[in-house]
Order: C-alpha cells, then sequence, then structure tokens
C-alpha cells in the first residue's frame, strides 16, 4: 500500500525517497552554480524528487504553516487518541514490505537507527528518539501531501536560503515576492534563537510538538530539526540562531548519520526488542498522545 501516490500532490513513489537523494546530494553553491547537475533527467526517481521539491517550495509558506500548526497542533478537537507502538505500527502500513522495489519498511529504519544508537552506548533517551523521530510521517496516513510532510525543513517568514535543496522552486513561492518575508531576517530578530522562529510544515514539527513536555532538549532538537539541513548540514542561518542553538547543533549532528546510514544488513527483530523498547516508552512518553 502506498497512500496517496497517485496524487499529483505527492510525487514520490516512496517517501524516502527525497532522504535517499539527500544521503548523495551536493547542496547548491550559493551562485546556482551547480543548478544543472541536479537535472538529470535520465534518472527518473530523482526527477520525481525534482517535483517533490517543486511542490514543496512553491507551497510551504507562513500562512500556510500557521494553518497547518493551527489545524494540527493547537486544536484539541477530533485528535486520535494513539500510543507510541500503535502509532509505529500504524506508520509501519505505509510501505507494503512485500514489493520487493520499497525501500526500508519503517519500523525498520527506526529499529536500526535505534539499535545503532544503543550499541554505542549513548544515553536511553537518544534510543528513544531513534525510535520515535519519524513517526509523524503518519501525517501521510492522516491523507496530508508528501511535500507537507517529508523533505528539508527551512525557516518560513525570512529570506530562504540560497543553500537548500532546488533554491530556484522558491520563486514561485508567493513568500519570495512578499516585502514582509523576503528580507534576511523578515519577521524575525538578529538572534532570535530557533524557537522563535517558524520552521516549513512537516514530520519533525509535527512530532515534536507532540513530545516536548517530556523529552530532553537535546532529544527535542534532534526531533524538530533532523531535515533542516541548511542549518546543521550547511551551517546557514546563523544570524537567527541563539546560544542555546548553537550548544544543541552538535546533537542534531550526531543524530544524523544515525538517520542516514543505518541501513544495515542485520535485521532487528521487533519482537525480542519488542519488551526493551516498551519500558523505555513508558519511561519517557505518556501512555497515550493526542495525536
Ligand atoms: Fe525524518
Ligand atoms: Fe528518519
Amino acid at each position: 500500500m502506498k497512500p496517496h501516490n497517485s496524487d499529483e500532490n505527492s510525487p514520490l513513489e516512496n517517501i524516502e525517497h527525497w532522504e535517499d537523494f539527500v544521503e548523495t546530494a551536493t547542496y547548491p553553491e550559493p551562485e546556482h552554480k551547480l543548478k544543472e547537475d541536479y537535472r538529470n533527467y535520465d534518472d527518473p526517481a530523482r526527477d520525481t524528487v525534482r517535483e517533490f521539491y517543486r511542490l514543496n517550495h512553491k507551497y510551504q509558506t507562513f500562512e500556510f504553516v500557521k494553518a497547518k500548526k493551527a489545524e494540527f497542533v493547537f486544536n484539541t478537537s477530533g485528535k486520535r487518541e494513539m500510543s507510541i507502538l500503535d502509532a509505529v505500527m500504524y506508520l509501519n502500513t505505509l510501505v507494503d514490505d512485500s514489493d520487493p522495489d520499497i525501500d526500508l519498511p519503517q519500523l525498520q529504519h527506526l529499529l536500526q537507527a535505534s539499535e545503532a544508537i544503543r550499541e554505542r552506548g549513548y544515553e536511553d533517551w537518544f534510543v528513544l528518539t531513534g525510535l520515535i523521530h519519524d513517526l509523524g510521517k503518519v501525517l501521510c496516513l492522516f491523507g496530508e501531501p508528501q511535500w507537507a510532510v517529508v523533505g528539508d525543513t527551512f525557516p518560513v517568514g525570512c529570506k530562504f536560503s540560497e543553500r537548500i535543496v532546488y533554491p530556484e522552486f522558491f520563486e514561485a513561492n508567493p513568500d519570495s515576492n512578499n516585502p514582509l518575508f523576503n528580507t534576511r531576517l523578515g519577521i524575525y530578530e538578529e538572534g532570535c534563537g530557533l524557537r522563535n522562529i517558524e520552521m516549513s510544515w512537516g514530520h519533525d514539527e509535527y512530532m515534536y510538538h507532540l513530545v516536548k513536555d517530556y523529552l530532553p532538549d537535546e532529544a527535542l532538537y534532534m526531533i524538530r530539526y533532523h531535515s533542516f539541513y541548511a542549518w546543521h548540514r550547511e551551517g546557514e542561518y546563523e544570524y537567527l540562531l541563539d546560544d542555546h542553538d548553537r550548544k544543541m547543533l552538535p546533537w542534531v549532528k550526531k543524530f544524523n548519520p544515525f538517520d542516514l546510514y543505518t541501513k544495515s544488513p542485520k535485521t532487528p527483530v521487533w519482537e525480542e526488542l519488542k519488551p526493551y523498547y516498551l519500558d523505555l516508552i513508558n519511561k519517557y512518553l505518556p501512555a497515550k498522545l493526542d495525536w
């Protein structure tokens, strides 16, 4: 089952494809120097990623982010009550593991990340972060288009960085022509801190709000900013950061390899690991969350 794939709003055949792209992407130089390198028309998978970003960059406006936060963060009615375990199992229906062409099923990606973190002897909240970091992707199952769930994230309300993938697609974003939003600082103040910045909407921001009262700040930064490549990989938006952001950045960087490079041939067996993870979930998180 691959919901919404035929939808023109959701061009990716598999929602992980943007991440495979990130793994190999050379991010653009400031003057769009490498723009042509991205246009590999011989590679259909890359074309769907390109179409995905065209939609993402066009529609992720400040107003859109506010509307989605009102709908999914501040709205308390019509919520679905699910435990973390329910959400893990629910998310795992997003890809069909009988399909030989699919990438890692969601549960395997989460477990490989969390197990790799655990093997290295990190704190248990870090392991838990590996397990839950992508659970916000259930938004796809709620019918949200791919471009509003996955992909690189970036601040809205100020000028888009030239070092976000496919920066040329921001020309179609109305905020690029809005004098309120299209300057270096936009609506923000120098050094105001990422907590005061609105980020493009997706699984990262959504999941952060679901667990923000329960986990250490380091974990929350990993969850909220793991797709903010322009920051944690490219070093952009320095002028929006405060000291706390700078202190947290190494943790976001530390998390990234576990997210991208844990496609190990060893397949963690959920049934064997379940007791450990249920204890871990219960240690930090309430029995149910309102999704
Ligand atoms: Fe993610
Ligand atoms: Fe991930």
